[in-house]
């Protein structure tokens, strides 16, 4: 049983075209659109961060984008940053993984081989495991919460990532900073993955609370119900 005992308030922030990609294809970094995003935008980005206490980004996307998650457009301090992989294998050369200005929490379930978490534990990397299997992201937040003090938290995709965190009831808001591009593609990374929903009982239902034109981009934001 998961008993949630805390969890921080979540909001999910995307880069998304015109028709709700995340990215040019499958595999190719999201950095090639965020280069089309107008300064103001990415500067909001940026703001945004500073904001917040840790930002969360899925392992595919440390493997694809090699992200920094780091506040640099603006004065401010760069979140905690967070990324769950089950097996602890992130590659030990990731940006992420150098702790020299900013602390990083890798999530693993009981199931990660040792000797990869003795190398990132070996990097100053903090190791946190929720879960048996794969990373069990109610527990992950209660411990982010209790242990890391993080009551605000970005979680900044990729679609597989996004997916489980609204399938756990974990967001409470969306930030959407639209792209005026199609890129099209039957399997482009979409802002959701996962599974499908069988009925409309099961859409998750949200209320839009503000858009506005930031630079050349519309931002939409969601208050999730
Ligand atoms: N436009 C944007 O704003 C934006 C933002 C971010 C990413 N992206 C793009 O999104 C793409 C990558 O997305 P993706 O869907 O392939 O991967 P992802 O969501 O970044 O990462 C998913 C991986 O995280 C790990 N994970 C561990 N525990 C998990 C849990 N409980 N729930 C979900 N994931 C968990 C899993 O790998 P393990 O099994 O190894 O643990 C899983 O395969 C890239 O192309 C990237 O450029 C775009």
């Amino acid at each position: 049983m998961n008993m949630i005992l805390h969890k921080p308030h979540v909001l999910m922030i995307s880069e998304i075209t015109a028709d709700g990609k995340l990215t040019l294809k499958r595999g190719a970094s999201s950095k090639i659109l965020m280069k089309h995003m107008s300064q103001e935008a990415t500067i909001l980005l940026h703001e945004t961060r500073a904001a917040y206490d840790a930002i969360m980004v899925g392992s595919s996307t440390i493997k694809i984008d090699n992200s920094f998650l780091t506040v640099r457009m603006v004065p401010g301090i760069s979140p905690l940053r967070v990324i769950p992989s089950s097996m602890a294998d992130i590659p030990l050369n990731a940006n992420v993984l150098d702790v020299s200005v900013v602390p990083t929490v890798v999530a693993v379930s009981a199931a990660a081989p040792v000797d990869r978490v003795a190398s990132l534990r070996k990097k100053g990397v903090f190791v946190v495991v929720a879960g048996e299997e794969m990373v069990d992201l109610p527990v992950l937040m209660d411990i982010l919460y209790r242990k890391f003090s993080v009551r605000k938290l970005i979680v900044e995709g990729g679609p597989t990532l996004n997916w489980h965190m609204l399938y756990h009831h974990l967001v409470d808001e969306i930030r959407l900073i639209h792209l005026p591009f199609i890129v099209g593609g039957t399997d482009t990374p979409s802002l959701v993955g996962g599974m499908h929903v069988d009925s409309e009982e099961q859409m998750i239902r949200l209320e839009l609370s503000e858009m506005r034109m930031v630079g050349t981009n519309l931002v939409t934001e969601y208050r999730v119900l």
